[in-house]
């Protein structure tokens, strides 16, 4: 099936098994907003534990912090959003439609990369086990010629962004005939610059109002409180401050679901290290997150880094951790070293010294910083389109079945087990009761006695629910009960008080959290 098939239809499932709805859906929905259902908010808390835990517990250097949303618009000032938070956007005058200009070129630069695969799958195809496919990479003729396209345009795209030149993006989309989707065209505007934070006013509006933002990252709450937590806490650096939040970005363009959204959630967190040692704290914050990502057991294959050859003014180094979505290599997180930006700016703007006593240096420094940023609902598209699994099954009677289930790590998945009676009389519900009683407190269980068996598993295949408990006349005498397993569908009988146990080792978010390299 076509990816693009399977995104669709993985949107389709987390609107109907109540994983995610597009907003004020009655009032024909808000663009780029969502709200998250009955098991999309569960999920969502266990993806913000795993990495909260994965901080604040793992690591004794790392502590907390929960900032307002809303700051002194200052703050923005001298981070910089206010005059440069900016996307370049291109309207075409046919279908009215507006456009990132740089996702317009990034899209028609993924094609060259989309060229180069159907190559190589061809050869793979045409050569069979004989394939030598690193060798095919570098030596045939029409790889060679889309990989250099790929990085002329690539090159020329970055220049033209760090030289904040309007005029050449819109003629490099002329000049690669990049036309608008809708309308087919190539009648742009001109580019023009785009800044997208969300401002509201604070105090009343008959006068004194003042203009604020919504903000665009949580980092900054972290900056602004720096001496707070570092003096109230006694931390020594090296030291991180994490924190989950809202944020909010009027993005242009809207699409790719969850992907891309104008009210979303970050995770990040801002490590304080010595001047000149942080370089080697980026590495090793590099492999940590990274192992973060690997121990779901998504396939190691599913991950790169993507260093930037550009970086920002302020950053030493920086890398991106992607996923590969159903829609291509795509960033979920982002590792940054900031050097003493921020803070400095802080210094600057507020005209409070903000600086760092080092005991065993006896000075007095601005700390660098190594971010580690992470969109949770990226993170919770990651987790889903990973988990989308579309299966053929025999049934009993020979034929051929779909079966759809969401193979989510345990440890993340909404509901742990549902408790079914075979049959909604001779007493099995008020067992299967007692049971749901005896495990609610530690497992999030969910009763199902509507529907054959059969169904009721499918239904919480769909879910991603790993284990199913099905009490039976059996289970009146001897107390044992059938465990369905999820994955394999295999089936297992059990004494009912094995059950916590069993349980507990495979959903236990602490099994996940050892297996992280710190
Ligand atoms: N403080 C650094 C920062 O905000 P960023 O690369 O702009 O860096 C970090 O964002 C992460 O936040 C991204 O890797 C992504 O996971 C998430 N993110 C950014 N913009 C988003 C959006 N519009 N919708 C959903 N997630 C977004």
């Amino acid at each position: 099936m076509a990816q693009e098939d399977v995104f669709k239809k993985l949107v389709a499932h987390c609107k109907e098994y109540g994983y995610v709805f597009p907003s004020s859906e009655i009032y024909d929905g808000l663009a780029a907003v969502y709200d998250y259902g009955q098991y999309g908010v569960e999920l969502k808390n266990n993806i913000k534990r795993y990495w909260w835990d994965s901080m604040v517990l793992l690591h004794e250097n790392v502590v907390g912090l929960d900032s307002a949303i809303f700051m002194h618009p200052t703050i923005w000032k001298a981070s910089g959003h206010v005059d440069a938070f900016n996307d370049p956007l291109i309207d075409n005058k046919d279908s009215k439609k507006r456009y990132r200009a740089d996702v317009l070129i990034e899209d028609h630069i993924a094609k060259y990369e989309e060229k180069i695969e159907k190559e190589v799958a061809k050869a793979r195809k045409r050569f069979g086990e004989k394939f030598d496919e690193a060798l095919f990479r570098q030596t045939n003729p029409q790889v060679q010629v889309h990989r250099q396209k790929k990085e002329e345009l690539t090159a020329r795209m970055a220049k033209a962004l760090n030289d904040n030149d309007l005029a050449e993006l819109r003629q490099i989309i002329v000049d690669n005939k990049i036309v608008c989707p809708i309308s087919g065209t190539c009648n742009w505007t001109e580019v023009r610059q785009f800044n997208l934070m969300f401002s509201t006013e604070i105090g009343s509006t008959a006068d004194g109002a003042s203009k604020i933002y919504l903000r665009p990252e949580t980092a900054q709450g972290i900056f602004v409180n720096f001496l707070n937590v570092q003096k109230t806490g006694r931390m020594k650096i090296p030291f991180g401050i994490a924190q989950i939040g809202k944020a909010f970005r009027n993005e242009i363009v809207a699409r790719q679901f969850i992907f891309r959204m104008r009210e979303f959630e970050q995770m990040e967190m801002q490590f304080f290290v010595r001047p000149g040692t942080e370089l080697e704290w980026f590495k090793k914050w590099k492999e940590t997150r990274m192992s973060w990502h690997q121990t779901l057991g998504f396939g190691a294959e599913n991950y790169r880094f993507h260093d930037h050859e550009k970086l920002a003014h302020y950053a030493n180094a920086a890398t991106d951790i992607e996923f590969r979505f159903p829609f291509g290599f795509k960033e979920v997180e982002g590792i940054h070293s900031r050097t003493d930006f921020d803070l400095k700016r802080h210094q600057e703007f507020s005209g409070k010294k903000i600086q760092y006593f080092d005991p065993e240096l006896n000075e007095s420094y601005t700390p660098y910083v190594i971010e580690t940023s992470i969109g949770v609902d990226r993170m919770f598209l990651q987790v889903v389109a990973a988990a989308y699994t579309e299966e053929e099954i025999e049934k009993e009677d020979g034929s051929k079945d779909l079966r759809v289930v969401l193979k989510l790590p345990a440890a993340l998945a909404p509901i742990k087990l549902a408790v079914m009676p075979l049959v909604k009389k001779d007493g099995l519900p008020e067992k299967a009761e007692e049971i749901m009683q005896a495990l609610r407190l530690d497992f999030r269980c969910q009763y199902d006695e509507k529907d054959s068996i059969g169904k009721r598993y499918r239904r919480q295949d769909a879910i991603g629910t790993p284990f199913c408990i099905t009490v039976d006349h059996q289970t009146l005498e001897d107390n044992a009960v059938t465990i369905r397993y999820r994955d394999t569908m295999q089936q297992e009988r059990v004494a009912i008080d094995q059950l916590p146990d069993i349980l507990r080792k495979k959903t236990d978010m602490r099994e996940l959290l050892k297996q992280i390299k710190l």
